[in-house]
């Protein structure tokens, strides 16, 4: 796929809905009793590979245009798969799933892509050991295929040593099965999207600054799920309003939910233009729509308690850094070295290949910000994150910008090069 320096952008987009609360939907739709609804639901291929796992546990899932509905069958209705769980490239997919699959009666075996099979799962396989879980790396390499013997589960209390609401929402979900209430605390607050839909659903979570607590065996009951649009999303528009001189983009129904809304901090530190207008509310998770023009932008530093709220649009923020003037420090975010890429490596590589001025760091990276980036060929090493933040790059440069591999965006947001075009007239 290739891009080019491009006219000023101009019009409306809705990006699709969110990553992380379409799993979630599914995930509780399934352990609810009576029928879930959910409405834009992102039909990317990691939330697809979500129903797939439930599909194969006994879930009635009907596709209809504009709706999914989850027959659900309450907190022990999930039935033994018959073959193994393919989470395919999606993380959510296998932490959310293993906490769940802890608390079964049977046995069940779950593994996924290239990608996710080097992926860290020690940080799952800890805390739901220490709850009582027969959970095992079946290579020992701590990495999924994962095998599973669901058994009786103990509440505890854990302390997180990273901040990921993966591993906390892996925890939580075990903690529905515990036989007493569980806890987890994490070090900065990660998104809250599990405590909020849980509670939704009909369960007793409660959070204090960084710690949430969940009563185990509560009556779930299917609800209706608006999903909002994702903000990881919105952020590649967001970057390509900002960057691409006398852009205009209002990017309609956004989820701005304050643990995932980073990336508007840090624009307005960099001195962005963006509109948060018509703001709504549903099921707890805010939402608007968002007014971005071109602006000129300055360096800034991105570290602690903000990197979770952003921690999947720091590529993208690194590419709106190397167009900003003067520098950019992005500290606390080793993190993004087990994404489903090293996102760290490859960013610094690439924006290195375009002509920025990059450091790398042991947990980031600084940017010197400020001269014009030139085209590159650029592969996305099947991460649908780095994909779409060179296409941005690659709108805002001198030259021709190639992206190889770069039908990844499928994984979350399969209209996206679409959409962009959409935009340039
Ligand atoms: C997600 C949490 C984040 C994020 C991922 C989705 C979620 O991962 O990067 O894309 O839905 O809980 P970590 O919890 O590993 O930080």
């Amino acid at each position: 796929m290739k891009f080019s320096k491009s006219a000023p952008l101009k019009g409306e987009v809705t990006v699709p809905g969110d990553k992380s609360i379409s799993h979630r939907s599914v995930m509780l739709g399934a352990l609810s009793k009576g029928t879930t609804s959910i409405t834009n639901f992102l039909e990317g291929a990691d939330c697809l590979s979500t129903i797939d796992c439930f599909q194969k546990m006994g879930i009635e899932i009907e596709k209809k245009p504009g709706e999914i509905l989850i027959h659900g069958k309450g907190l022990h209705g999930l039935t033994a798969p018959s073959d193994i769980l393919d989470a395919g490239n999606s993380g959510t997919t296998v932490r959310l799933l293993s906490g769940i699959l802890a608390g079964q009666n049977f046995q069940s075996a779950l593994t996924g892509d290239e990608s996710i099979q080097k992926r860290p799962m020690r940080r799952i396989i800890t805390p739901l050991t220490a709850m009582g879980g027969n959970i095992k790396s079946i290579r020992g390499n701590d990495c999924v295929p994962l095998e599973i013997q669901g058994s009786p589960l103990k509440g505890i209390h854990y302390n997180s040593p990273v901040s990921s609401a993966q591993v906390k929402s892996c925890v939580l979900l075990a903690g529905l099965y515990a036989d007493r209430p569980t806890s987890v605390t994490e070090p900065f607050l990660s998104r809250n999207h599990s405590e909020l839909m849980l509670r939704s659903f009909g369960a007793t979570v409660t959070s204090q600054n960084t710690t949430v607590t969940i009563e185990p065996e509560p009556a779930l009951t299917g609800q209706e799920v608006q999903v909002p649009g994702d903000i990881s999303s919105a952020a590649y528009f967001i970057a390509a309003g900002l960057l691409v001189p006398g852009s205009e983009i209002l990017i309609k129904n956004v989820g701005i939910n304050p643990t995932r809304d980073g990336i508007l901090r840090v624009c307005r530190q960099m001195g962005a233009n963006i509109q948060i207008l018509n703001q709504r509310e549903h099921c707890q998770e805010p939402a608007a729509d968002l007014l971005v023009k071109y602006s000129s932008l300055k360096g800034t530093v991105i570290q602690g308690e903000l990197i979770p709220t952003l921690i999947d649009e720091l590529p993208v923020i690194a590419v709106m850094a190397a167009f900003a003037e003067g520098v950019t420090v992005i500290r606390d975010a080793q993190e993004l070295k087990v994404k489903e890429s090293n996102r760290l490596d490859i960013m610094v590589h690439h924006l290195q290949a375009m002509g920025a001025d990059v450091t790398p760091t042991e947990d980031g990276m600084i940017i010197k910000g400020g001269p014009l980036l030139h085209g590159a060929q650029l592969d996305s090493h099947l991460d649908h994150r780095i994909a779409m933040s060179f296409a941005v790059a690659g709108l805002a440069s001198e030259g021709e910008t190639e992206i190889t591999q770069a039908d990844c965006v499928n994984i979350s947001y399969p209209k996206f090069y679409e959409d962009l075009q959409s935009l340039q007239h």
